[in-house]
């Protein structure tokens, strides 16, 4: 069943006051790129990295015009920052590829900001499927941060402080396990669970997407344990995630959206999340929330069952992207 609890790290969120934005230049010399630099907590991040005058700054978007002129906009207030606009669509993973081929240019990558992502709504919600034949929400959310990832893994290797962050969220403690468990409990394939038509739920699915980056993040820190390697909670935040919402009338939807608006913060302020990781030197930390490392309050995860499950899911998920970038689990070395 559904776990449709709110975890208890969303309330404190709404009450917590977060430490501001880190300051001065920690990221001198460093080549940073970050997904999802357009908009919202992406947006947000990407200024306040500006400041601490990174040597490149790679905004990773499908939208260019947009990016370009962020950026324009960015070098007005510290015209020292060099920067990029790359184009990148996680729901095609010919882009993907051609992206990490991109930064090759670059000669090494010493930041990895995986922030991109969509939510397809909490309620009703029909199957999409990207034209790689996967699950819309998760190619975008899951299967893209992790193809990004090992793909840039020898431009990271080339950094002398290798760092990647993951746009992570709360709501993982919120996602039902029995999915997961069921394919394991029959010996079926996890991945193509949740690629599944037949048996998909939209009211649950950003909250799966983000369980799965959970497991992701756990596995790549043993796997990668050269690199720090942070999940980060932005926390609930006014920002376009809600664009693929529907809402009916009802008195339940009018108070639900009253109840966002009265309690969510700015995409600025849940931006100092992701900053704050990324200044962060205390190395990998698989859960990171209100600018500080804090245990996932998803109680499967620290089971038997769920470390099992973890394992399963992260090898099928390997063996998937050496069908679609063949070569690319040997380059990447991971131990
Ligand atoms: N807002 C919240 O309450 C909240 C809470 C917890 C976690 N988060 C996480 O924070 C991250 C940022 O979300 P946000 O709230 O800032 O939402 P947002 O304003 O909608 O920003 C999402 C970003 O992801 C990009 N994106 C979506 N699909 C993409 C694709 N196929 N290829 C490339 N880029 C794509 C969007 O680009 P386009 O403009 O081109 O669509 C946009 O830049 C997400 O991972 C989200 O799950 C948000």
């Amino acid at each position: 069943m559904p776990n449709q609890s709110y975890p208890w790290s969303m309330y404190r969120g709404l009450w917590s006051i977060l430490p501001p934005a880190p300051t001065g230049d920690y990221l001198r010399g460093k080549v940073v790129v970050i997904t999802g630099a357009n908009s919202g907590v992406g947006l947000e991040a990407t200024k306040q990295l500006a400041g601490a005058s990174p040597e490149q700054l790679i905004l990773a978007v499908r939208a260019i015009d947009q990016g370009e002129k962020i950026l324009k906009d960015l070098q007005k207030t510290y015209p020292a920052v060099k920067g990029r606009v790359v184009p990148l669509d996680l729901t095609d993973l010919g882009s993907i590829k051609a992206f990490a081929k991109t930064m090759e240019e670059f000669g090494r990558v010493d930041l990895l900001i995986n922030n991109a992502g969509i939510n397809p709504n909490f309620g009703e919600g029909p199957y999409k499927s990207t034209k790689d034949g996967y699950e819309r929400v998760f190619q975008t959310n899951v299967l893209a941060p992790l193809l990004t990832t090992i793909l840039l893994v020898p431009l990271l290797r080339k950094s002398d402080d290798p760092r990647i962050l993951f746009s992570g969220s709360d709501t993982h403690a919120q996602a039902p396990s029995d999915r997961v468990q069921r394919a394991i409990d029959n010996g079926q394939s996890v991945v193509a669970a949740y690629n599944d038509e037949e048996t998909y739920y939209n009211p649950t699915r950003y909250y799966e997407s983000k369980f799965l980056l959970q497991m992701i993040t756990r596995s790549l820190i043993n796997s990668l344990p050269d690199m720090s390697i942070i999940n980060v909670n932005p926390g609930l935040a006014m920002t376009n995630l809600g664009r693929d919402f529907r809402f009916g009338l009802s008195f339940k939807t009018a108070y639900e959206i009253g109840w966002f608006v009265v309690n969510a913060r700015s995409a600025s302020k849940a931006a100092r999340n992701l900053t704050s990781a990324a200044a962060w030197k205390g190395g990998s930390q698989d859960y990171w929330s209100e600018c500080v490392p804090t245990p996932s309050e998803n109680l499967y995860m620290y089971s038997g069952k769920g470390v099992k499950a973890t394992s399963v899911f992260y090898q099928e998920m390997l063996e998937e992207i050496e069908k679609i970038s063949p070569g690319c689990l040997g380059a990447a070395k991971l131990s």
